[in-house]
Protein backbone atom coordinates (compact mmCIF):
# COMPACT_ATOMS: atom_id res chain seq x y z
CA UNK A 1 0.00 0.00 0.00
CA UNK A 2 0.66 3.56 -0.89
CA UNK A 3 1.20 6.87 1.12
CA UNK A 4 -2.17 8.93 1.60
CA UNK A 5 -3.30 11.38 -1.00
CA UNK A 6 -2.49 15.24 -0.65
CA UNK A 7 -6.13 15.20 -0.09
CA UNK A 8 -6.39 12.95 2.87
CA UNK A 9 -3.90 14.55 4.34
CA UNK A 10 -5.33 18.09 4.65
CA UNK A 11 -8.23 16.42 6.24
CA UNK A 12 -6.40 15.22 8.78
CA UNK A 13 -5.00 18.08 9.49
CA UNK A 14 -8.18 20.29 9.74
CA UNK A 15 -9.07 17.88 11.70
CA UNK A 16 -5.96 17.98 14.19
CA UNK A 17 -6.12 21.64 14.53
CA UNK A 18 -9.89 21.17 15.96
CA UNK A 19 -8.75 19.62 19.20
CA UNK A 20 -8.83 21.86 22.15
CA UNK A 21 -5.34 22.84 23.72
CA UNK A 22 -4.88 24.95 27.25
CA UNK A 23 -6.16 28.91 26.83
CA UNK A 24 -6.30 27.98 23.20
CA UNK A 25 -2.41 27.55 22.45
CA UNK A 26 -2.56 25.52 19.81
CA UNK A 27 0.81 24.15 20.57
CA UNK A 28 1.00 21.86 17.23
CA UNK A 29 2.04 21.58 13.64
CA UNK A 30 1.35 19.32 11.26
CA UNK A 31 4.27 18.05 8.73
CA UNK A 32 3.01 15.97 5.45
CA UNK A 33 5.75 14.35 4.06
CA UNK A 34 6.00 10.87 2.20
CA UNK A 35 2.73 10.09 2.09
CA UNK A 36 2.01 10.21 5.86
CA UNK A 37 1.23 12.90 8.52
CA UNK A 38 3.23 14.06 11.49
CA UNK A 39 1.79 15.67 14.14
CA UNK A 40 4.43 17.96 15.88
CA UNK A 41 5.03 19.84 19.11
CA UNK A 42 5.22 23.68 18.19
CA UNK A 43 7.81 24.91 21.48
CA UNK A 44 6.81 28.61 20.16
CA UNK A 45 3.23 28.46 21.05
CA UNK A 46 3.98 27.02 24.75
CA UNK A 47 3.77 29.01 27.61
CA UNK A 48 6.51 27.74 29.73
CA UNK A 49 5.13 29.27 32.63
CA UNK A 50 1.35 27.90 32.30
CA UNK A 51 3.01 24.60 30.68
CA UNK A 52 6.66 24.19 32.21
CA UNK A 53 6.95 20.42 31.93
CA UNK A 54 4.99 20.54 28.69
CA UNK A 55 2.20 17.86 30.11
CA UNK A 56 -0.76 20.31 28.35
CA UNK A 57 1.57 20.45 24.95
CA UNK A 58 1.20 16.57 24.91
CA UNK A 59 -2.54 16.29 25.49
CA UNK A 60 -3.48 19.19 23.31
CA UNK A 61 -1.56 17.28 20.56
CA UNK A 62 -2.46 13.78 21.61
CA UNK A 63 -5.98 14.99 21.06
CA UNK A 64 -4.82 16.44 17.73
CA UNK A 65 -3.69 13.14 16.74
CA UNK A 66 -6.78 11.80 17.86
CA UNK A 67 -9.06 13.90 15.34
CA UNK A 68 -6.32 13.35 12.77
CA UNK A 69 -6.68 9.32 12.57
CA UNK A 70 -9.79 9.57 12.97
CA UNK A 71 -10.84 11.90 9.87
CA UNK A 72 -8.49 9.45 8.20
CA UNK A 73 -10.30 6.48 9.17
CA UNK A 74 -13.40 7.98 8.55
CA UNK A 75 -12.74 8.44 4.91
CA UNK A 76 -12.05 4.63 4.78
CA UNK A 77 -8.31 5.09 5.04
CA UNK A 78 -7.35 3.99 8.47
CA UNK A 79 -3.98 5.03 9.71
CA UNK A 80 -1.14 2.85 11.35
CA UNK A 81 -0.08 4.86 14.00
CA UNK A 82 3.56 5.26 15.84
CA UNK A 83 3.90 7.47 18.87
CA UNK A 84 7.17 9.78 19.51
CA UNK A 85 8.82 7.87 17.07
CA UNK A 86 11.44 10.93 17.42
CA UNK A 87 12.16 13.82 19.16
CA UNK A 88 9.88 16.33 18.75
CA UNK A 89 7.16 14.55 16.82
CA UNK A 90 4.44 13.57 19.12
CA UNK A 91 2.72 11.00 16.04
CA UNK A 92 2.92 9.69 12.39
CA UNK A 93 0.41 8.25 10.83
CA UNK A 94 1.08 5.86 7.85
CA UNK A 95 -1.58 4.21 5.64
CA UNK A 96 -2.61 1.11 7.19
CA UNK A 97 -4.87 -0.15 4.26
CA UNK A 98 -8.71 0.57 3.32
CA UNK A 99 -11.58 -0.46 5.00
CA UNK A 100 -15.60 1.08 5.14
CA UNK A 101 -15.50 3.17 8.26
CA UNK A 102 -18.00 1.87 11.02
CA UNK A 103 -20.88 3.62 12.31
CA UNK A 104 -18.98 5.33 14.97
CA UNK A 105 -15.93 6.37 13.45
CA UNK A 106 -18.32 8.40 11.01
CA UNK A 107 -20.49 9.45 14.12
CA UNK A 108 -17.46 10.61 16.26
CA UNK A 109 -16.26 12.32 13.15
CA UNK A 110 -19.33 14.26 12.61
CA UNK A 111 -19.12 15.57 16.16
CA UNK A 112 -15.49 17.24 15.33
CA UNK A 113 -16.65 20.52 13.93
CA UNK A 114 -19.94 20.20 16.91
CA UNK A 115 -17.30 20.15 19.97
CA UNK A 116 -17.33 23.46 21.86
CA UNK A 117 -15.62 23.61 25.14
CA UNK A 118 -18.93 25.48 26.95
CA UNK A 119 -18.28 26.74 30.53
CA UNK A 120 -22.13 28.47 31.12
CA UNK A 121 -24.19 27.13 33.09
CA UNK A 122 -25.48 23.71 32.35
CA UNK A 123 -29.19 22.29 32.74
CA UNK A 124 -29.91 20.12 35.94
CA UNK A 125 -30.64 16.77 33.82
CA UNK A 126 -28.32 13.69 34.90
CA UNK A 127 -26.76 11.67 32.27
CA UNK A 128 -27.96 8.13 31.65
CA UNK A 129 -26.27 5.26 32.96
CA UNK A 130 -25.62 4.15 29.07
CA UNK A 131 -23.87 7.23 27.69
CA UNK A 132 -21.66 7.02 31.59
CA UNK A 133 -20.92 3.77 30.27
CA UNK A 134 -20.08 4.64 26.91
CA UNK A 135 -17.65 7.66 28.25
CA UNK A 136 -16.20 5.44 30.11
CA UNK A 137 -15.33 2.79 27.28
CA UNK A 138 -14.08 5.50 24.90
CA UNK A 139 -11.27 6.49 27.44
CA UNK A 140 -10.22 2.60 28.25
CA UNK A 141 -10.50 2.30 24.26
CA UNK A 142 -7.72 4.59 23.41
CA UNK A 143 -5.46 3.17 26.56
CA UNK A 144 -6.21 5.97 29.12
CA UNK A 145 -9.20 5.69 31.50
CA UNK A 146 -12.37 7.65 32.49
CA UNK A 147 -13.14 7.67 36.47
CA UNK A 148 -17.07 9.83 37.17
CA UNK A 149 -17.19 11.01 40.02
CA UNK A 150 -20.16 9.55 41.86
CA UNK A 151 -21.54 10.96 45.24
CA UNK A 152 -21.71 14.08 47.09
CA UNK A 153 -18.98 13.33 48.98
CA UNK A 154 -16.76 12.51 45.85
CA UNK A 155 -17.91 15.63 44.33
CA UNK A 156 -17.27 17.91 47.39
CA UNK A 157 -13.94 16.48 47.77
CA UNK A 158 -12.96 17.13 44.28
CA UNK A 159 -14.51 20.76 44.29
CA UNK A 160 -12.55 21.62 47.07
CA UNK A 161 -9.29 20.47 45.79
CA UNK A 162 -9.91 22.09 42.58
CA UNK A 163 -10.53 25.11 44.29
CA UNK A 164 -7.86 25.10 46.26
CA UNK A 165 -5.58 24.76 43.45
CA UNK A 166 -7.35 27.92 41.77
CA UNK A 167 -6.61 29.87 44.73
CA UNK A 168 -2.94 28.51 44.42
CA UNK A 169 -2.63 29.48 40.95
CA UNK A 170 -4.40 32.99 41.76
CA UNK A 171 -1.48 33.94 44.24
CA UNK A 172 0.81 32.98 41.35
CA UNK A 173 1.54 36.49 39.71
CA UNK A 174 3.46 35.09 36.88
CA UNK A 175 1.27 32.26 35.97
CA UNK A 176 -1.24 35.47 35.99
CA UNK A 177 0.76 37.39 33.79
CA UNK A 178 0.85 34.58 31.32
CA UNK A 179 -2.78 33.83 31.68
CA UNK A 180 -3.51 37.63 30.77
CA UNK A 181 -1.16 37.64 27.84
CA UNK A 182 -3.17 34.75 26.20
CA UNK A 183 -6.78 36.24 27.25
CA UNK A 184 -7.42 37.14 24.05
CA UNK A 185 -6.96 33.55 22.63
CA UNK A 186 -10.81 32.64 23.93
CA UNK A 187 -13.85 34.83 22.70
CA UNK A 188 -15.58 36.63 25.30
CA UNK A 189 -18.74 34.84 23.94
CA UNK A 190 -16.72 31.39 24.71
CA UNK A 191 -15.52 32.33 28.45
CA UNK A 192 -17.56 31.68 31.43
CA UNK A 193 -19.36 34.59 33.50
CA UNK A 194 -18.10 35.82 36.58
CA UNK A 195 -17.84 33.57 39.56
CA UNK A 196 -20.42 33.90 42.04
CA UNK A 197 -19.42 32.62 46.18
CA UNK A 198 -22.22 30.15 45.16
CA UNK A 199 -20.16 28.42 42.78
CA UNK A 200 -18.55 25.00 43.18
CA UNK A 201 -16.16 24.65 40.85
CA UNK A 202 -13.67 27.36 39.44
CA UNK A 203 -13.57 28.74 36.15
CA UNK A 204 -10.87 30.30 34.47
CA UNK A 205 -11.39 34.46 33.49
CA UNK A 206 -11.70 35.00 30.12
CA UNK A 207 -13.94 37.92 30.50
CA UNK A 208 -15.63 40.12 32.72
CA UNK A 209 -19.48 39.04 31.83
CA UNK A 210 -22.22 38.66 34.64
CA UNK A 211 -24.52 35.90 34.42
CA UNK A 212 -28.44 36.38 33.99
CA UNK A 213 -30.20 36.35 36.64
CA UNK A 214 -31.37 32.96 37.86
CA UNK A 215 -28.33 31.43 35.56
CA UNK A 216 -26.64 29.11 38.53
CA UNK A 217 -24.43 26.19 37.95
CA UNK A 218 -26.33 22.89 37.94
CA UNK A 219 -25.94 21.98 41.40
CA UNK A 220 -24.42 18.47 40.55
CA UNK A 221 -22.10 18.73 37.80
CA UNK A 222 -20.76 14.99 36.39
CA UNK A 223 -17.30 15.60 36.87
CA UNK A 224 -15.60 13.08 34.95
CA UNK A 225 -11.15 12.74 35.91
CA UNK A 226 -9.35 11.45 32.27
CA UNK A 227 -5.78 9.33 33.46
CA UNK A 228 -3.36 7.45 32.30
CA UNK A 229 -1.77 4.35 33.47
CA UNK A 230 1.93 6.28 33.74
CA UNK A 231 2.94 9.49 33.85
CA UNK A 232 5.95 9.57 30.88
CA UNK A 233 5.48 12.08 28.31
CA UNK A 234 4.31 9.89 25.94
CA UNK A 235 1.15 8.71 28.28
CA UNK A 236 -0.20 12.21 27.95
CA UNK A 237 0.40 11.96 24.58
CA UNK A 238 -2.14 8.94 24.69
CA UNK A 239 -4.12 10.53 27.58
CA UNK A 240 -5.16 13.32 25.16
CA UNK A 241 -5.84 10.69 22.49
CA UNK A 242 -8.13 9.39 25.40
CA UNK A 243 -9.64 13.36 26.28
CA UNK A 244 -10.72 13.58 22.71
CA UNK A 245 -12.59 10.26 22.30
CA UNK A 246 -14.43 11.03 25.32
CA UNK A 247 -15.43 14.27 24.34
CA UNK A 248 -16.34 13.64 21.05
CA UNK A 249 -18.10 10.65 22.56
CA UNK A 250 -20.22 13.05 24.67
CA UNK A 251 -21.25 15.66 21.79
CA UNK A 252 -22.23 12.63 19.68
CA UNK A 253 -24.63 11.73 22.46
CA UNK A 254 -26.06 15.15 22.81
CA UNK A 255 -23.62 16.18 25.82
CA UNK A 256 -22.04 19.84 26.08
CA UNK A 257 -18.42 19.60 28.10
CA UNK A 258 -15.84 21.77 29.26
CA UNK A 259 -12.35 21.05 30.88
CA UNK A 260 -10.96 21.84 33.95
CA UNK A 261 -7.11 21.93 34.61
CA UNK A 262 -6.31 23.68 37.77
CA UNK A 263 -5.90 20.47 40.03
CA UNK A 264 -3.83 18.74 37.23
CA UNK A 265 -1.90 21.76 36.98
CA UNK A 266 -0.90 22.26 41.06
CA UNK A 267 1.83 19.00 41.85
CA UNK A 268 0.07 18.79 45.52
CA UNK A 269 -3.24 19.14 44.28
CA UNK A 270 -2.74 16.53 41.58
CA UNK A 271 -1.49 14.30 44.12
CA UNK A 272 -4.59 14.66 46.82
CA UNK A 273 -6.63 13.88 43.45
CA UNK A 274 -5.14 11.25 42.43
CA UNK A 275 -5.40 9.83 46.00
CA UNK A 276 -8.72 10.56 46.61
CA UNK A 277 -9.84 8.71 43.46
CA UNK A 278 -8.19 5.64 45.18
CA UNK A 279 -6.63 3.33 42.08
CA UNK A 280 -3.38 2.94 39.84
CA UNK A 281 -2.68 5.92 37.18
CA UNK A 282 -2.55 9.41 36.92
CA UNK A 283 -4.53 12.14 36.36
CA UNK A 284 -4.15 14.20 33.18
CA UNK A 285 -7.35 16.39 32.73
CA UNK A 286 -10.66 16.99 34.45
CA UNK A 287 -14.09 17.14 32.26
CA UNK A 288 -17.32 18.40 33.42
CA UNK A 289 -20.55 16.63 31.42
CA UNK A 290 -24.23 17.88 31.31
CA UNK A 291 -26.75 19.16 28.35
CA UNK A 292 -27.03 22.57 27.71
CA UNK A 293 -27.40 25.06 25.17
CA UNK A 294 -24.42 24.58 22.65
CA UNK A 295 -21.52 26.31 22.88
CA UNK A 296 -19.71 28.72 20.69
CA UNK A 297 -16.47 27.92 18.28
CA UNK A 298 -13.11 29.22 19.85
CA UNK A 299 -11.05 30.18 16.69
CA UNK A 300 -7.82 28.26 15.25
CA UNK A 301 -4.47 29.52 13.49
CA UNK A 302 -4.70 29.50 9.69
CA UNK A 303 -3.83 26.16 8.10
CA UNK A 304 -1.28 27.95 6.19
CA UNK A 305 0.50 29.15 9.87
CA UNK A 306 0.37 25.13 10.93
CA UNK A 307 0.70 22.57 7.86
CA UNK A 308 3.95 22.32 5.83
CA UNK A 309 3.84 20.37 2.99
CA UNK A 310 6.86 18.37 1.65
CA UNK A 311 5.06 16.45 -0.84
CA UNK A 312 4.91 12.86 -1.65
CA UNK A 313 8.56 11.86 -2.02
CA UNK A 314 11.33 11.31 1.14
CA UNK A 315 10.36 12.67 4.79
CA UNK A 316 11.28 16.36 5.20
CA UNK A 317 12.57 17.72 7.92
CA UNK A 318 11.98 21.57 9.85
CA UNK A 319 13.70 20.76 12.92
CA UNK A 320 12.79 19.17 15.81
CA UNK A 321 10.64 20.40 18.41
CA UNK A 322 11.10 19.72 21.41
CA UNK A 323 8.90 16.93 22.92
CA UNK A 324 10.91 13.88 24.18
CA UNK A 325 9.67 10.17 24.90
CA UNK A 326 9.69 6.39 23.57
CA UNK A 327 8.11 5.61 20.75
CA UNK A 328 4.79 2.95 20.92
CA UNK A 329 2.90 1.87 17.87
CA UNK A 330 -0.73 0.76 17.24
CA UNK A 331 -2.98 0.48 14.28
CA UNK A 332 -6.02 2.91 14.52
C1 LIG B 1 -4.61 20.55 28.70
C2 LIG B 1 -5.85 21.43 28.66
C3 LIG B 1 -6.23 22.14 29.78
C4 LIG B 1 -7.39 22.94 29.75
N1 LIG B 1 -7.78 23.60 30.89
C5 LIG B 1 -8.90 24.34 30.88
C6 LIG B 1 -9.37 24.98 32.09
O1 LIG B 1 -8.79 24.82 33.15
N2 LIG B 1 -10.50 25.75 32.01
C7 LIG B 1 -11.18 25.91 30.84
O2 LIG B 1 -12.21 26.60 30.83
N3 LIG B 1 -10.78 25.29 29.69
C8 LIG B 1 -9.67 24.52 29.69
N4 LIG B 1 -9.26 23.89 28.54
C9 LIG B 1 -10.02 24.09 27.29
C10 LIG B 1 -9.39 25.15 26.39
O3 LIG B 1 -9.48 26.44 26.95
C11 LIG B 1 -10.08 25.10 25.02
O4 LIG B 1 -9.88 23.83 24.46
C12 LIG B 1 -9.57 26.14 24.03
O5 LIG B 1 -9.88 27.44 24.48
C13 LIG B 1 -10.19 25.94 22.63
O6 LIG B 1 -11.59 26.00 22.68
P1 LIG B 1 -12.53 24.78 22.29
O7 LIG B 1 -12.31 23.69 23.31
O8 LIG B 1 -13.91 25.34 22.37
O9 LIG B 1 -12.19 24.32 20.92
C14 LIG B 1 -8.14 23.06 28.56
C15 LIG B 1 -7.75 22.31 27.42
C16 LIG B 1 -6.63 21.50 27.47
C17 LIG B 1 -6.25 20.67 26.26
Amino acid sequence: MTGYSVEDLHRASAAGVRAPSLHNSQPWRFRLTGGAIEILADPSRSVPVVDHDGWATRIACGAATYNARLALAAAGRPATVRLHPSPGVIARLALLGLRPPTEAERELYAAIPRRHSNRGPFWPDPVPSGIRARLIAAAGDEGGWLDLLVGTTALTGFAEIARSADRVLRRDSAYQQALASLREAVPIAAGAPLPEPSDLLPQRLFNDRRRADGQDYEPEPLIGIVGSPGDLPVDQTVAGQALQRVLLTAVAAGLETSMISQPIEVPAARGQLRRSLGRSGFPQIVVRFGYGTPGVPTPRREPAEVVRDFGPGTAGSDGPAGTEGAGAESEA
